[in-house]
């Protein structure tokens, strides 16, 4: 309950556990719920289950699964909260996906944008999983009866899909589901790529340059800002379409720094672009190392975080279970009594 009495709104998001964050996934994701934990009930997964859909190791997706929880801990997700937990621990994702795949239309998954990015890209493994993931994504945002989700762009058409299904069933059957709202993540925290400065800065990326990642070391991140792709000129001035480089590193300092991006031009008005990069990456390191370092005490505190995952996915599986158990009544399931 709010202060004011009235009931939070529900929010849900959810992270897959693969390769490594980005500082683009720390200013436009992890830094987001944090903030949103404050004004809404807030249901966060670790989304094992979608990562699955491409192949990983079993080992390190085990491992990846705690680090990011860790790191999410050591950003200000409060296990205390809101509700943080691993997607795979709560079994009615997958039971209230196999309900939705029988109101899913087979050319509307054909017809999804990343699934076809994902089918070019993964050609040797193009697996039932990958086209039915947008189906298990709107099992997770139904089953919590969740009023927003935050999202990036690329995810926006999953959210679309998500609509269409709750409305769907409540439609075919009763109200059953809230149908939720896409919540488009604030602009200005949109970081691209340090060498293709016009692309989005990604955790596949290629080329070990082009992205700063959450467990960079400092010599790392110092380097990769000193190698930034800029343009001939030589002022650090904002202006995307003409300076694409230095307006994406006047980003990241202002974001970093915490100062608007009018500020960080004044800062260096009259520096150099060498100055200039050395400062974005004493500023990104300067705000990594504590982060980093409260992540591996967490990770090396083994009994805290099972704690909190095991409560995370109680309390989930709880809130689940409700609309699950709707769900079988309203398509008709037989449940004995005893
Ligand atoms: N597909 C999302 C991504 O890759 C992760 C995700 C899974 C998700 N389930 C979700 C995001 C539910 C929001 C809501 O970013």
């Amino acid at each position: 309950m709010q202060e004011n009495g009235q009931k939070k709104k529900i929010l849900y998001s959810a992270v897959q556990p693969s390769g490594d964050l980005t500082i683009g996934n720390y200013l436009g994701a992890i830094k987001n719920w944090v903030e949103l934990q404050e004004d809404y009930e807030c249901f966060y997964a670790m989304a094992d289950m979608h990562a699955i859909t491409v192949r990983q190791d079993p080992a390190t997706l085990r491992r990846k699964t705690l680090e990011l929880a860790a790191l999410y801990i050591a950003c200000g997700v409060d296990p205390e909260k809101c509700t943080l937990y691993v997607q795979s621990n709560v079994s009615c994702h997958a039971e209230l996906a196999w309900v939705l795949n029988t109101l899913t239309y087979v050319g509307e998954m054909e017809r999804m944008t990343q699934f076809k990015d994902k089918s070019a890209k993964h050609a040797d493994n193009i697996n039932m999983g990958l086209m039915d993931y947008p189906v298990l994504m709107a099992a997770d945002i139904l089953l919590y009866q969740a009023d927003v989700v935050p999202v990036g762009f690329d995810q926006r058409q999953h959210l679309e899909i998500t609509r269409d299904i709750a409305v769907r069933f409540n439609n075919r059957y009763s109200p059953t589901f809230t149908v939720p709202e896409a919540v488009i993540m604030k602009v200005g925290a949109k970081i691209n790529s340090l060498q293709e400065p016009t692309k989005k800065m990604s955790k596949s990326d290629e080329n070990p340059n082009a992205s700063v990642y959450m467990s960079d070391d400092r010599d790392a991140i110092v380097r990769k800002f000193r190698r930034a792709v800029t343009d001939s000129d030589s002022a650090v001035r904002f202006d995307p379409e003409n300076k694409p480089g230095v307006s994406n590193l006047l980003t990241v300092y202002s974001a970093f720094a915490g100062k608007s991006v009018e500020e960080a031009e004044r800062e260096f008005d009259g520096k150099g672009y060498g100055d200039f990069k050395a400062a974005v990456g004493e500023v990104v390191a300067d705000a990594l190392s504590p982060i980093q370092s409260e992540q591996k005490r967490i990770l090396a505190d083994k009994g805290y975080l099972e704690g909190v995952l095991a409560a995370g996915a109680e309390r989930a599986y709880r809130a689940a279970r409700r609309t699950l158990s709707k769900v079988y009544r309203k398509v008709g399931f037989y449940r004995p009594e005893k």
